[in-house]
């Protein structure tokens, strides 16, 4: 049996297995730049992280219709449930769609369908994050949070995502502050190829409660005192870095020494179909790579729950 856990970074378009794309190309009548499935995987050799993010965006073109996107979380779920994924907070890249002529209300309802289902079909909670692009300019995420004030009943908050070199958090001020005011929750990409001082611009300037990734804030020993002062939770997610080089092996991830600064860490998967593994597939790489113990794994565990978004009751029902 797995261990139960929430899963906390999860980008649902960075779970299309080239299978279901293959099958939703042929749907849509899309034509996709590879022979075949093995050819497509073949292009999983990243080199950085706008080097997985141009395939990334590219392969969002075979996702058009409500359909697909509920088929798309679907086969999430149903993945991360045989992995003991209890909780799956999943984040969306709206811009991505919205700029391809796919309408908001196509991909949070297409979403919608499939989270509705998924407690009943995969005994798996879940709650939605809207990203921003932080590559776009901040008027589009505005304009993309004002689009999505019909869907608010079905988004639980806010994120950034995209490259993160040279976009600061800082330029989305306004928008998180407008986020703020409609009540949605707050994190941030931050410190996954960016450097530490982007971490304090998300808690300082966009005032998020999580940061996604955080890989890089033990250069800063400031930081990380204030980290684990407030027990900020960290979603980190190593096989991507892995796989993005962030870290040149698993072995020499800094996980470890983060939780024994005292760090609040999260495993969780990021794209898994890109990056080699979902939830479970996390743990056991650190398991097995970083030498972690059976008391580091259940604190792991126990710490997705209680940085999720679920509230008290339900947290304790899950876990
Ligand atoms: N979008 C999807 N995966 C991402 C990642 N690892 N970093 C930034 N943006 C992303
Ligand atoms: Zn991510």
């Amino acid at each position: 049996m797995p261990i139960p856990k929430a899963e906390l970074h999860l980008h649902i378009e960075g779970t299309l297995e080239p299978e279901l794309a293959f099958a939703l190309a042929a749907r849509n009548g899309v034509d996709l730049p590879f022979a075949d499935t093995d050819a497509l995987r073949a292009a999983y050799a990243f080199t950085d992280l706008q080097s997985f993010l141009d395939l990334y965006y590219g392969l969002m073109a075979v996702l058009r219709t409500e359909e697909d996107f509920a088929e798309l979380a679907d086969a999430y779920l149903a993945r991360a449930a045989a992995q003991g994924v209890r909780h799956a907070e999943i984040f969306f890249d709206p811009q991505a769609h919205t700029a391809r002529g796919v309408a908001m209300g196509t991909v949070v309802e297409g979403l919608g369908r499939a989270l509705d289902r998924s407690e009943e079909r995969h005994g798996v909670s879940t709650r939605l994050i809207m990203c921003f692009l932080r590559d776009q300019p901040a008027e589009s995420a505005l304009a993309t949070l004002r689009e999505a004030e019909p869907y608010l009943h079905r988004i639980t908050g806010v994120g950034l995502d995209s490259a993160e070199a040279g976009n600061p958090p800082s330029v989305f001020r306004e928008v998180y502050e407008a986020a703020a005011a409609l009540g949605l929750r707050r994190v941030a990409h931050a410190g996954e190829e960016g450097p530490a001082a982007y971490v304090r611009e998300a808690l300082d300037v966009l005032g998020v409660e999580r940061v996604d990734h955080g890989l890089r804030v033990m250069e800063d020993p400031g930081l990380v005192e204030r980290l684990v002062r407030e027990q900020v939770p960290l979603t980190l997610c190593p096989l991507s870095n892995v796989r993005l080089r962030a870290v040149d092996v698993l072995a020499e991830h800094p996980l470890p020494r983060m939780m024994a600064a005292g760090l609040m860490c999260t495993v969780n998967s990021d794209d898994p179909a890109y990056f080699g593994g979902y939830a479970g597939d996390n743990f056991a790489a650190v398991r097995r790579e970083l030498d972690l113990g059976d008391e580091q794994l259940r604190e792991l565990a126990r710490n997705s729950f209680l940085a999720s978004f679920l509230e008290d009751d339900e947290e304790r029902r899950s876990r």
